[in-house]
């Protein structure tokens, strides 16, 4: 049997961190031996916010040597820029023309960035969920490992599909549907409770897979908590709930335990809790961390290892595209 292909895509933004690992990295290294998976850098989409030029190539670096340091293999899967593979704008292109201008104004997340920069509410925004649709669909991927956030994205790439479907030839695109390991909806909430934690926002609330030991205590310290539960067995506040998340995916059984028990029995001394939670949390990233800064060191590799990963993407992408000119009546030659 063929395997399942597989796509996932993380903009080059900024540092990754805790919720970039637990939402998605973390499940693309689960999915890299049984499927068939295109991981890559989403460097276009990054450009909807006008990076400097100069900052560019030193963080898709750092997402792919951040990438692998968390465990991908660059052996096992293609692991690519986005800018490198030129059929993904050319479908992305195609499919702009099946996109409507209603629908795309709806999206949230389009929402949220004219809130955010009124002053550069520019195209690229608006389709940024067809560019998105783009990169799934170019390798005709089934599974899309990515967070929460995303679930609106991967709905909008499964109307393109089926209108692209119903338009010029059925069953051309299957449909791509989020991915998560175990069903987890993993989402990482920023430290001071005020929404996610990002690459760009919440940045002194946000654990960096970069930060060094006395950044992750310092900022895990600040911690936004309170007095503490008044009944036994209390339901947590969602900025509880967090810390005792990432205890979980970062602490032994037995200390989660202890603190849970506390919780339960209105006992518990947050303090306490924080600077176990800081221990754990440092012992975990140190590695990360290390192994990230030492790869992303070797340019020479590093260039190595996307340009391999172009070519096996692009020999799936060529395929699409070649089906896609056909099916549309681009093919005059
Ligand atoms: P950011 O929002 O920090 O710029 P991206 O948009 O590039 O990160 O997201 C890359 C991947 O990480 C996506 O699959 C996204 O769903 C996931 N992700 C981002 N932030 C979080 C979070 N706080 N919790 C869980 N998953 C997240
Ligand atoms: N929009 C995604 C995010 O912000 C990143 C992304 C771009 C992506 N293209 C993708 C994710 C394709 C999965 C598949 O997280």
């Amino acid at each position: 049997m063929s395997k399942e292909i597989v796509v996932s895509g993380i903009r080059s933004t900024g540092h990754l961190h805790l919720g970039n690992y637990f939402g998605a990295i973390q499940n693309y290294v689960k999915m890299q031996d049984a499927c068939n998976c295109y991981f890559f850098v989403a460097d276009y989409h990054s450009l909807t916010t006008h990076p400097d030029p100069k900052d560019l190539k030193e963080n898709v670096f750092r997402v792919v040597a951040e990438n692998i340091a968390s465990g991908l293999d660059p052996n096992k899967v293609a692991l690519y820029a986005q800018s490198d593979l030129p059929e993904i704008p050319e479908l992305y292109l195609m499919l702009n023309m099946l996109a409507y201008m209603g629908e795309l104004e709806k999206v949230p997340t389009f929402k949220d960035k004219v809130r955010q920069q009124p002053d550069n509410v520019n195209a690229g925004l608006l389709t940024y969920p067809v560019l998105m649709a783009a990169d799934i669909l170019i390798h005709r991927a089934v599974k899309v490992p990515v967070g929460k956030d995303q679930e609106q994205h991967l709905e909008m790439a499964r109307n393109f599909a089926q209108r692209f479907n119903n338009r010029y030839g059925m069953d051309f695109f299957p449909e791509p549907h989020v991915y998560r390991f175990n069903n987890d909806t993993v989402k990482i909430m920023s430290l001071d409770g005020n929404g996610k934690m990002s690459k760009s926002e919440n940045v002194n609330a946000t654990i960096y897979l970069s930060d060094d030991d006395d950044t992750i205590r310092k900022k895990i310290m600040k911690a936004k908590t309170d007095a503490g539960p008044t009944e036994p067995n209390s339901v947590m506040p969602d900025y509880i709930h967090n810390l005792f998340l990432l205890m979980n995916l970062t602490s032994t059984e037995s200390v989660i335990d202890t603190y849970q028990t506390a919780y339960n029995n209105c006992n518990i001394r947050y303090g306490d809790m924080k600077k176990q939670l800081a221990e754990d949390m440092a012992t975990f990233i140190r590695p990360i961390r290390e192994h990230a800064t030492e790869l992303q060191k070797d340019h020479d590799s590093l260039r190595k290892i996307l340009k391999e990963g172009a070519e096996k993407a692009h020999a799936s992408a060529a395929q699409t595209i070649e089906g896609a000119r056909k099916l549309i009546g681009i093919n005059y030659y």
